[in-house]
């Protein structure tokens, strides 16, 4: 069965599985490399774009991902890829000061960024390094998590299974599994596909569900729950639009003039432009 987002809006549906193994996608054949991924992990791009969505999104994010992953006071909790603490913050503030909070990120401002405002709500241990190297950023396996989650970020892994498996190890029995990203159609990137080709890496990124995370949640859980979002943004400026545009990954400078001609004749003719974003959330208890 493929679960599709468009036929589960703002649903959750809970998958039985049957613990059979199935094969397993393991490597990324579309490696963010080069300036994709300065562009990924660079914290103020990622400040920016979340400005951006924060003014234009219908639903609060951030608060939907908290939802979905669920933190309580006193938990141990693990963040992969924690950008500029979306997450990180309002999560700090629920497990208090009887919990704790390990963040790895790529970007060391992004990681010295979250530790300032979460250091003094729980204990905390900010981790510069790249998720390829989890195990080892992690140290002894003894080092054990009652939430484990990631958002939007998974998917830079050059082998994401490896890191699931990871995380997989790294969490306690009863301990509960949180992955969250983005699915198609993305309203933006399809408005830019009509201008210039998107990079494969982007698009890999909305076939990560179906390919990674669901054949391993199936194989690893008995049950997980599958929760999406469909979040519209709404633009009513040229410049606002253009603000956001070069905040993404798959901004193409010689597109840019075109694309923005005609943005301006759709805000003329009817004073916004509204796409669809859909998000999706992965949860499993251990
Ligand atoms: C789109 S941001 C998401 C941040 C945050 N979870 C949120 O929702 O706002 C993705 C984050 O993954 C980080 N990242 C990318 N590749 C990484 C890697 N190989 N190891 C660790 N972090 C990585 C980036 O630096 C960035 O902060």
């Amino acid at each position: 069965m493929t679960i599709s987002s468009q036929h589960l809006l703002n649903t959750t549906i809970i998958v039985m599985t049957n613990y059979q193994s199935e094969n397993i996608y393991m490597k990324n054949s579309m490696e963010f490399v080069g300036e994709l991924l300065e562009r990924a992990t660079d914290s103020e791009y990622l400040e920016k774009r979340m400005e951006m969505n924060k003014k234009s999104q219908l639903y609060d994010f951030a608060q939907w991902s908290i939802e979905q992953i669920n933190p309580k006071e006193g938990d141990r909790a693990l963040e992969v890829g924690c950008g500029r603490g979306t997450q990180a913050i309002p999560l700090s503030s629920i497990i208090g000061n009887e919990g704790e909070l390990t963040l790895i990120d790529l970007s060391e401002e992004s990681v010295k960024h979250v530790i300032h405002f979460v250091q003094e709500k729980t204990k905390t241990r900010g981790i510069q390094g790249s998720m390829d190297n989890i195990a080892i950023l992690l140290g002894p396996a003894l080092e054990t998590y009652n939430v484990i989650y990631s958002v939007y970020a998974l998917y830079y892994a050059k082998n994401p299974t490896n890191v699931l498996n990871e995380m997989f190890n790294r969490l306690i029995v009863g301990g509960s599994l949180c992955i969250i990203g983005p699915d198609g159609p993305h309203g933006l990137v399809e408005l830019a596909r009509k201008f210039h080709s998107i990079p494969p890496q982007v698009d890999n990124c909305f076939q990560f569900r179906s390919k990674v995370l669901e054949p391993f949640f199936k194989k690893n859980f008995p049950k997980f729950k599958i929760s999406f979002l469909k979040n519209p943004q709404t633009i009513t400026t040229s410049s606002q639009f253009i603000d956001f545009y070069r905040q993404t990954t798959y901004h193409n400078k010689n597109a840019e003039y075109k694309l923005q001609l005609y943005v301006e004749q759709q805000l003329n003719e009817h004073g916004e432009i509204k796409f669809d974003k859909y998000s999706y959330a992965l949860v499993a208890e251990k």
